[in-house]
């Protein structure tokens, strides 16, 4: 099977410059100027950016959190697609008693044939027995280099710290990367109950339950612990200003620390949670959205690279029946958002086109550093001869409104409603194949493939 998308500007994390491309068994054959090649499928890119697939590290699909399901793979991969997004790294999680290779296993089973676009697995270690904290190194072997330990949500997923502690330990010895979930869980209960016996409801309480200082501490616990187990560490879901000055001290140290924020944090403030008839409960997510000053130093903490990654963070669920469970309970509303659909073009159009960061570095942030981190790169995350051919064409002259019902998510609201973005995925090959054509997604469910993943990414590397 050959393609060659003609007349595009390439736009990699380092480079931009125009050229054809000659995609040949779903890999990038050839890259330069007037390309021909006998019996090729042409896609005319003319006046359009062409992208390396988009890389989301942060998804949780078809996942019970809270007690409650979010969206499955057959929607939310459709929608991954259509955004861009050729590679999802999603959370799989340990089940206590059970072992982590079980957690990918059963994750394996739900995406298997029901994904559109490639995918990949964390695990969520929620049980840390002698057993297995020696089974990270077959783990790796399995091709999941990547664990999470959840500082937060007491009574439920959090790890303690001897946890996280004999988890970078044992990591670090095979190249593995332990990510965190860094809020203070115990104290997050305390205040939950404080709120709850004053009558304090409604989901706004979400936000006071859970201050930015206790992410702030478990943020500088879980870096000190790395530094203690001489290990690198990788921050999820940085929401504010304080989390982001710690993690840029400990990069000052020398320390192998590296984060990600998620575009809620950057487009979306504490104000939404007040919003009424319970609708405040669309956005209770965590860590919980921020006072909208945060959105400043976070776009200052991307451009310094204090934080490396935007991924998305999908946990959607419905506000129907789901998020309204919590109606007379904040504490009830399962914590998550959507987000997988619209990553890219937002982060184009309020970072891009606003300014803040050039096109390079949106690549950087969204698809190169994720695949670079996780063990995906070189074949995915650049537009390189050799490297898997998930392209993304990207027509910047159309305008558009983000509304639920144009949306491709499988749930029942956007939390991205209303919001005017600029320029739109118009085309999407996933390994050569011709996923999505003049933004109508025309694949398969099935098309994606699980992917092992290396150890020893870039969190080893320093660059
Ligand atoms: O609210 C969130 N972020 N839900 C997903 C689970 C997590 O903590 O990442
Ligand atoms: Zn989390
Ligand atoms: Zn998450």
């Amino acid at each position: 099977m050959r393609s060659i998308i003609k007349n595009g500007k390439v736009v990699t994390s380092t480079d931009s410059y125009d050229a054809d491309i000659l995609v040949v068994d779903g890999k990038i054959e050839q890259i330069g100027k007037s390309i021909e090649a006998k019996d090729a499928t042409i896609i005319d890119a003319q006046g359009k950016y062409v992208l390396p697939g988009f890389v989301d590290e942060h998804t949780h699909i078809e996942s019970v959190f809270g007690g409650e399901q979010t969206a499955p793979w057959k929607t939310e991969s459709i929608a991954s697609a259509m955004g861009g997004t050729t590679t999802i790294i999603d959370f799989a999680l340990q089940t206590k008693g059970d072992t982590l290779i079980n957690g990918v296993k059963e994750w394996q089973e739900t995406a298997k044939g029901q994904s559109a676009v490639d995918y990949s697995f964390h695990i969520g270690v929620t049980d840390l027995r002698e057993d297995v904290i020696h089974e990270i190194p077959s783990l790796v072997e399995y091709g999941v280099p990547t664990l999470k330990i959840f500082m937060a949500y007491a009574n439920d997923l959090m790890a303690d710290d001897e946890t996280l502690f004999l988890t970078l330990e044992k990591s670090k010895e095979v190249g593995a990367l332990v990510m965190v979930h860094a809020e203070n869980g115990s104290v997050i209960e305390a205040l939950q109950k404080k709120c709850l016996e004053n009558g304090q409801v409604d989901p706004y309480f979400h936000a006071v339950s859970r201050p930015m200082e206790l992410e702030t501490e478990a943020t500088n616990r879980a870096i000190l612990l790395a530094e203690a187990a001489q290990a690198p560490i990788f921050i999820v879901h940085v929401s504010g200003e304080e989390p982001a000055q710690v993690i840029r001290d400990a990069k000052a140290k020398g320390l192998p620390v590296y984060s990600e924020t998620c575009p809620h944090y950057l487009f979306l403030s504490t104000e939404e949670l007040k919003r009424e008839n319970f609708e405040g409960a669309k956005y209770v997510c965590s860590p919980p959205l921020r006072d909208e000053k945060n959105f400043e130093y976070l776009w200052n903490a991307l451009k310094d690279e204090t934080i490396q990654a935007i991924g998305s963070d999908h946990c959607s669920f419905f506000f129907e029946k789901q998020k309204e469970r919590g109606k007379s309970d904040f504490t009830k509303i399962p914590n998550g958002g959507n987000g997988i659909e619209h990553r890219f073009p937002l982060l184009y159009t309020y970072g891009v086109h606003e300014d803040k960061i050039s096109l390079n570095k949106l690549v950087d942030l969204v698809s190169t550093n994720p695949a670079k981190v996780n063990g995906l790169f070189p074949e995915k995350g650049t537009i390189a001869v050799g490297s898997d051919a998930d392209i993304v064409i990207f027509n910047p002259d159309t305008e558009q409104t983000i509304t639920h019902e144009t949306s491709h998510q499988g749930t029942d609201y956007d939390m991205f409603e209303g919001f005017e973005t600029i320029g739109k995925v118009t085309d999407v090959l996933l390994r050569g194949k011709h996923i999505v054509k003049g933004s109508k997604y025309i694949g398969k469910l099935g098309d994606g493939e699980f992917k092992e993943r290396k150890p020893f990414g870039l969190a080893y590397n320093k660059k």
